[in-house]
């Protein structure tokens, strides 16, 4: 079995529910305290085994870009000023991993994104972690999605239960227990799912774990749900045919294309920050009193 090495990170949405920061400032740029987004989604792939890793961006989200490139002039001006340590983490941040950007050009849905990474992924399998999709756990979720994988062999999609009235803004899986509590056969899914047409409350959150063949299906497929080419239709296929896992994986999901998710966030490391931590405890103790 091929040691997986590579992650997508698609990247290159509109992030229309971010408007009008998502204007000027790229969904997965906005802070979490003192780093961007998209910097814990390629740490959570770094702490899983992945040494290159694909950012789909478009023309405006040249930001991230220079995030994980190394910043000559502050290094200058923080090693003059002896700033041993910052200096350190920015240098750890541009030598994380391998990261690559190849612009999606137009923006036709996740399938489509995905499908841009056919010759960086070559024949291997690799994982995909959805570019406003932050998720805080003790083993990173891509971690979590590669074993199920080194035990089955098939893809595999994390999921989660959704409340029934917000699964047609997701997916919804068919799916068979199996021997391992936490881990299902899925047979089928649909995206947006209307009223009826359910077939769980499971929902793909955030990452999966594909297999290279996905990419000659999604190279067949057609607009789906909002005129987008869906990956979840090029996965359903995947189900379809010879089935894929499905994990319930451990791990809270922040969507940092919303905007509580983005409060959300912040507040969760915001307390964790050796900085700020006392202050805003004081702060949420105070105004919960006034709410
Ligand atoms: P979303 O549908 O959540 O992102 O896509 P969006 O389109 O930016 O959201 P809104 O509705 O306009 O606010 C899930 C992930 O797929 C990426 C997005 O960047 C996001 O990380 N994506 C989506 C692409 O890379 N390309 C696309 O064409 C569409």
């Amino acid at each position: 079995m091929k040691k997986i090495t590579k992650a997508i990170i698609p990247a290159a949405g509109l992030g229309t529910r971010m408007l009008p920061i998502s204007k000027t400032v790229p969904k997965e740029m906005l802070p979490i305290v003192d780093l961007p987004a998209i910097y814990y989604l390629v740490e959570e792939a770094v702490r899983s085994g992945i040494t290159d890793i694909l950012i789909i961006t478009n023309r405006d989200k040249d930001a991230m870009e220079d995030f994980f490139d190394l910043s000559i002039e502050y290094e200058d001006n923080l090693s003059r000023k002896g700033k041993t340590d910052e200096l350190m983490r920015l240098r750890e941040i541009a030598n994380m991993a391998n990261v690559y950007f190849l612009r999606q050009r137009e923006t036709k849905g996740l399938g489509h994104a995905v499908g841009r990474a056919r010759s960086f992924v070559g024949d291997e399998p690799f994982v995909v972690l959805y570019g406003d999709d932050i998720i805080f756990s003790q083993t990173p979720v891509c971690r979590q999605l590669i074993e199920v994988y080194e035990r089955w062999g098939k893809p595999v999609v994390g999921v989660k239960p959704v409340p029934k009235e917000q699964l047609q803004k997701y997916c919804s899986l068919k799916v068979d227990e199996t021997d391992t509590e936490g881990v299902y056969f899925c047979t089928d899914m649909i995206e947006k799912p209307k009223a009826g047409e359910e077939f769980s409350n499971l929902s793909i959150l955030g990452r999966v774990l594909l297999t290279p063949e996905v990419f000659d299906i999604i190279d067949s497929l057609t607009p789906g749900a909002g005129g987008e080419y869906q990956l979840t239709d090029a996965m359903a296929t995947l189900a379809r045919c010879d089935g894929v896992m499905a994990l319930m994986f451990e791990g809270d999901r922040y969507d940092m294309g919303s905007k509580l998710g983005f409060l959300k966030a912040n507040i969760v490391k915001g307390l964790e920050n050796a900085e700020t931590c006392e202050g805003l405890r004081e702060f949420l103790r105070d105004i919960i009193g006034k709410l």
